[in-house]
């Protein structure tokens, strides 16, 4: 029986002390922090995204303010917004929920955005500093999933990650973290991909495997090597008429022939998920606490 990796628990936890933190932010610099919210368009399950992170906001005593624009938005409109945000003191964080309509050039949108800004850590600057290994603003979601396995005790010195998919989201900046030679990383990392013709060759040598395809259900218990760490990242809509929404959350991984294999697993829901809002909540303040002059 695998130890079932409680990211909601852990995410809960990171947000207390986001909100302590930000307490006293509050009361020794008398800032706080600020994030700005993007939403372009009508895509359900960004709308949903961004009502969560909203209400995290809230939740750890942030300032949030939420700007919807309609799917044929001009590019223009969109850089004007962000270029509003980077000059206002009260925002320390910019998010512009990804993905865009196909009109707009989303490296373009992330280039204007601030690096000191960027709660997502998708700017070249910050994607840099992290291949360099230097500190910087990083991803939500991969510094969600280095968080769940430093809470969860997961040793990385010298292990196999194999990580599935190269999105520059989750895939190549999740490698590139736990390749540095440092505490809490220095694993040896594979990344594979569709390239690949067969994956289960790279899955089976896993020692801790992230899967982070947006697939559903492709990694099974078959392709996992016995007694390793499985990271889910997936959140894909399958459809579920038996369910009133019409549609199943179901992670990349399959979980009822997984997680016998397996010697710990995250969930789909409640493993990576609610990690990556937590990490935006601690991004934000740290963005904020740098500006107000805070270690
Ligand atoms: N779309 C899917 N994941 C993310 C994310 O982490 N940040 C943003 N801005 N958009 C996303």
């Amino acid at each position: 029986m695998a130890k079932i990796i409680d990211g909601k628990a852990i995410a809960e936890t990171i947000k207390q002390e986001v909100a302590e933190k930000t307490r006293l932010l509050k009361e020794t610099k008398g800032v706080t922090p600020g994030l700005a919210f993007l939403l372009v368009g009508e895509n359900p399950a960004s709308q949903v995204y961004v009502r969560m992170k909203g209400k995290a906001c809230e939740k750890v005593g942030f300032h949030s303010v939420t700007l919807e624009k309609a799917e044929d938005v001009a590019q223009d409109e969109v850089l004007d917004t962000i270029s509003d945000w980077n000059r206002d003191p009260a925002i320390h964080g910019i998010l512009v929920q990804l993905p865009l309509p196909s009109h707009i050039d989303e490296n373009a949108v992330i280039e204007a955005i601030e690096p000191r800004k960027d709660v997502d850590g998708f700017h070249p600057v910050n994607m840099g500093k992290l291949l360099i290994g230097v500190p910087a603003l990083r991803p939500c979601t991969p510094a969600g999933i280095q968080e769940l396995l430093i809470r969860t005790n997961v040793e990385l010195r010298g292990k196999h990650v194999v990580v599935v998919g190269r999105s520059n989201i989750v895939g190549k900046p999740i490698a590139n973290m736990l390749l540095q030679k440092r505490p809490h990383a220095n694993a040896i990392v594979t990344v594979c991909h569709t390239g690949a013709e067969n994956i289960s060759v790279y899955t089976r040598q896993a020692d801790v495997l992230i899967a982070a395809m947006g697939r559903p259900e492709v990694i099974t218990g078959a392709m996992l090597k016995p007694g390793c760490v499985v990271i889910d990242v997936g959140v894909n809509r399958v459809e579920d008429p038996s369910r009133e929404k019409g549609y199943r959350l179901a992670g990349d991984v399959d979980f009822a022939s997984a997680e016998p294999v397996a010697s710990a697993i995250t969930p789909v829901p409640g493993g990576v998920g609610p990690m990556t809002i937590a990490m935006l909540m601690q991004n934000t303040y740290q963005a904020a606490a740098w500006m107000a002059g805070n270690a």
